[in-house]
């Protein structure tokens, strides 16, 4: 047909017949669509029915969804959400995220649409019970409900839906029996009834459903043995149990060997026992969460034998014994591995090189040993605290390509010099070296990784020298914890570039320098830890503004710290003198725990057979603590104006004049400490009215004229006023022979330092010359949620008290 002509007028009509040959061949095609089927009369109007049966006006925009569309000028096919078939029935409905707010109605113009197949309502706020009406979509073969806010029972009607093949109804508040609601829908490949309340039961016979692929009853509270049942569906291919009531031995005896199951879980229960070998059956396996069981046994090399396997997760059950990987499969995808919080022991076998996808590994809280094997270098994620490693394999990997984010060895038997190959991570964001015996100086070169580190805590070493200055590039850091080393010289000028930093920690060192009034212009510094150092001199400048705008906890006590502050002085400090700015302190603290993770839970507390009480810091916690210094002249005035203050510690210091009156105005104090000052005049007796103030220390100190009643102040310790001359009315108070609960052992243990168990952020216990030195914080990780507590300062026995949280 095409001509063969080589003029430019034949070009042209080749060019205009293909263009009418496409367009002819469109329109044909078009109207042969049966997407332009017009929608039936009756099909539309029951949709706006539908839609006006809501209170919300859905004529503009809602969330994700826009229901705009919805209105008579256009073919109810085309609207969103909807599907017609050839005959203009509804057969598809797909809402999501639009704010119905109300519950469906039995009478709903829903169920007038006959032909629905596929219908999803999800997280579109529908509340009330789901009405029996469903019964009368014969046709559905998907009913989709998640994420609503629906009660009450699965109507029985529901079993009459002899097509239904996909049924999710998770993430509601449905009750009632699981055996009776879905016991007929036996036809069902899939069945999501997740995160509900269904009542405590066995699960049925499960082998009747067998066409099921995928099955999710977790965050129920089902109870009873393993149901062997289940296992028995040779089309299964994903099974979540978790977070019920399951409890005893697993066992997949009967399961057909070509199973398609590739994810299983049954984390949050209370199965125990081995894991049986007859796991290695399920050949196609890739995502294995047993996590939060009591599983026991040696660690279960089978599952190594499964090549698709990529996700395992074992933490928190009682395994116990050596690692061993020397069953992995040469061709392993295991990419996640997670054995955290069991009871394994011995070295980490070289063997685990065998498994060389895998990129996060984590090995927290075991009784793990020896040296690190040099092929771990180059995961993306290592986590080995709490365990007792004591020295490292060479690495095996070119470290420069490695994009290791988070490096936990804390917690460990670690000894010599800081591991100098961590230099050359450039992506991470977490390093926490604490509370092992790292010796000698910090290396410069860590400044090349700290451009990416959110996290540095080498807290509880023996690191010695100075700080490098290697803070330059640190724009993204937030906690930087250097505490209790043997740091020396003067704090980094760089530091000033951490524009983010939130939590400075440089207490229980030698650092020897003024005090850093240039981190005052850090717009995020909340926690200012400088405490048992040799900082000298004044706080207050006169040509230098205050700054410290975020500032809530500052500890500089036990330095050499001088001089006066003016009346002024506190008025300066903005976060501490505002009212509860409520949207801020959701995220104080929280910022903490998202950047440093989890570590172990409070249970460690008492286990030392140590009784030990904290308080849970609110996020609001505001605490100062200049101890232990040679402040003189007056306590300024505007120290009343600190309005959100909990805990005050001005002791041991050459304070003189009288006790301001206006900490009466520190409606929200819990702790004052000014004993050990050259305080004069009488107590102010307003003080009486704090209904907060557990703990008041007056002692060794000039002050004169009666002591105050009120019983914040008859429940103080006699010993909180003495050495006060001219003070009287001590009868009242010391006549009541106070006892501490404590035997003589416990109080020796009390004044031990639990750092195995608390991550302090302050240093040790430090006892200047009758100075209980300082301010004492700690935080510990419940349930993966960081908490902080402080301990409520005391000085013969070290006294924590825990309130639980909320
Ligand atoms: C619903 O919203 C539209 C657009 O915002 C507005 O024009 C209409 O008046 C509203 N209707 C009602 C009943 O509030
Ligand atoms: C939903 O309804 C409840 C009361 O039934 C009401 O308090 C709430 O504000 C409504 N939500 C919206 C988004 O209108
Ligand atoms: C359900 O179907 C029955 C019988 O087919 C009918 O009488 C009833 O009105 C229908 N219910 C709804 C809500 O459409
Ligand atoms: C549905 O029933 C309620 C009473 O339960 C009634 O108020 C409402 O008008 C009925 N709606 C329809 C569409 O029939
Ligand atoms: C209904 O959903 C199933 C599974 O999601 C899908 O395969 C099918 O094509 C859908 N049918 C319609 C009519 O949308
Ligand atoms: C659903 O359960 C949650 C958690 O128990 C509860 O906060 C919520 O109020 C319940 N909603 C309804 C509609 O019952
Ligand atoms: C199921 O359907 C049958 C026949 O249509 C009907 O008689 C029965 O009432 C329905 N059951 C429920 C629980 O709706
Ligand atoms: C299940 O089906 C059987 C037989 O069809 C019937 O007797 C029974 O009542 C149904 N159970 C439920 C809960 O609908
Ligand atoms: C498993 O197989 C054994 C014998 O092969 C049989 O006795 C037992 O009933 C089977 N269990 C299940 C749950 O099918
Ligand atoms: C940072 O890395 C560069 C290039 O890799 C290197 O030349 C430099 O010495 C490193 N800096 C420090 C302080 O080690
Ligand atoms: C902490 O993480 C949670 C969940 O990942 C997130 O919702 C929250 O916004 C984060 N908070 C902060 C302060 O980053
Ligand atoms: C305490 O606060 C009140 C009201 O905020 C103020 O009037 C008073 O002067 C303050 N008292 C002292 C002693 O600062």
């Amino acid at each position: 047909m095409i001509p063969s002509q080589s003029s430019s007028f034949s070009s042209i009509v080749v060019t205009l017949y293909f263009f009418f040959f496409f367009l002819f061949s469109f329109i044909l095609h078009a109207l042969a669509s049966p997407k332009l089927q017009y929608c039936r009369h009756d099909q539309r109007d029951a949709l706006l029915e539908f839609k006006h049966e809501f209170p919300m006006n859905l004529t503009h925009r809602w969330g994700d969804y826009d229901m705009r569309s919805w209105n008579k000028r256009s073919d109810c096919c085309s609207w969103k959400g909807l599907e017609c078939d050839a005959e203009g029935q509804v057969i598809s409905l797909f809402l999501f995220d639009v704010p119905f707010n109300n519950s469906l109605k039995p009478n709903s113009s829903l169920f007038k649409l006959q032909y629905l197949q596929n219908l999803t309502l999800f997280a579109c706020n529908l509340h009330g019970e789901i009405p029996s009406s469903f019964g009368n979509l014969s046709h559905l073969t998907k009913l989709d409900l998640p994420y609503n806010e629906l009660v009450g029972q699965v109507p029985a009607s529901i079993g009459n839906l002899t097509q239904l093949r996909y049924l999710d109804l998770s993430y509601n508040n449905l009750s009632g029996k699981f055996s009776v609601s879905f016991a007929n829908l036996t036809k069902l490949l899939s069945l999501y009834v997740n995160d509900n309340y269904f009542e405590p039961e066995l699960l049925p016979d499960m082998s009747r459903f067998h066409n099921l692929e995928d099955f999710d009853v977790s965050g129920n509270s089902f109870v009873g043995p393993f149901p062997t049942s289940l296992f028995t569906i040779p089309s299964l291919q994903w099974v979540d149990l978790g977070r019920n009531h399951f409890k005893g031995h697993i066992g997949f005896g009967n399961i057909s060997l070509s199973s398609r199951l590739h994810a299983l879980s049954f984390a949050g229960n209370k199965f125990d026992g081995p894991i049986p070998e007859s796991i290695s059956k399920f050949l196609n396996l890739e995502i294995l969460d047993f996590s939060n069981n009591s599983f026991s046994g040696p660690f279960p090399t089978s599952l190594l034998t499964i090549p698709s396997l990529q996700y395992v997760n074992l933490a928190e059950n009682q395994f116990k014994g050596h690692l061993d990987f020397g069953n992995a499969s040469s061709s392993s995808s295991l990419t996640i591995l997670d054995l955290a919080n069991n009871k394994f022991d011995g070295p980490i076998p070289e063997s685990i090189s065998k498994l060389f996808n895998l990129g996060e590994l984590d090995l927290s809280n075991n009784k793990l040993e020896g040296a690190v094997p040099g092929c771990l270098w180059r995961l993306s994620s290592l986590r080995l605290s709490h365990n007792s490693f004591s020295r490292f394999g060479k690495p095996t990997a070119v470290l420069h390509q490695a994009h290791m984010h988070e490096l936990r060895l804390d917690s460990n038997s670690f000894r010599g010099p800081f591991p100098q190959w961590i230099c050359k991570y450039r992506s991470l964001r977490f390093l926490d070296m604490s509370n092992n015996g790292f010796i000698g100086s910090i290396p410069p070169c860590l400044g090349n990784s700290t451009e990416s580190l959110q996290v540095l805590n080498l807290r509880n070493n023996n690191f010695s020298g100075i700080l490098p200055d290697m803070f330059v590039n640190a724009a993204s850091l937030m906690t930087l914890d250097v505490g209790r080393n043997q740091l020396e010289g003067k704090i980094p000028k760089s530091l000033i570039n951490c524009k983010y930093i939130e939590l400075l920690n440089l207490g229980s060192n030698k650092f020897e320098d003024n005090f850093p009034s240039w981190l005052g212009s850090l717009p995020s510094l909340k926690v200012l830890i400088l405490r048992s150092n040799q900082f000298y001199g004044p706080l207050y400048h006169r040509h230098i503004s205050i700054g410290f705008q975020k500032l809530r906890v500052i500890d500089v006590s036990c330095n050499y710290f001088t001089g006066t502050f003016p009346a002024f002085y506190f008025s300066k400090w903005p976060e501490m003198t505002a009212t509860l700015n409520a949207e801020d302190d959701d995220t104080y603290m929280e910022n903490f725990m998202n950047h440093t993770g989890y570590y172990r839970d409070s249970m460690e507390m008492v286990n030392k057979g140590v009784y030990t009480e904290f308080e849970k810091i609110r996020t609001d916690f505001i605490a100062i603590d200049l101890s232990g210094n040679r402040f003189c002249g007056k306590i300024p005035e505007s120290i009343g104006l600190l309005k959100r203050l909990h805990l005050l510690n001005l002791s041991g210091n050459a304070f003189t004049s009288n006790i301001p009156q206006s900490l009466a105005n520190l409606t929200t104090l819990e702790a004052l400490d000014l004993s050990r000052n050259k305080l004069s005049g009488q107590i102010p007796r307003d003080l009486g009215i704090l209904s907060f103030l557990s703990i008041m220390d007056f002692s060794h100190n000039n002050l004169e004229g009666p002591i105050p009643r009120g019983t914040q102040f008859q429940r103080q310790n006699c010993s909180s006023f003495m050495d006060n001359p001219k003070l009287y009315g001590l009868e009242e108070i010391c006549g009541k022979t106070h006892v501490p609960n404590f035997t003589p052992q416990e109080s020796e243990e009390l004044s031990e330092p639990e750092e195995q168990v608390i991550n302090w952020i302050a240093a040790a216990i430090a006892y200047g010359p009758g100075v209980f030195c300082g301010l004492v914080i700690g935080y510990i990780f419940v349930s993966h949620k960081q908490e902080w507590f402080v301990e409520k300062f005391s000085r013969n026995k070290p006294r924590i008290i825990i309130r639980s949280a909320r």
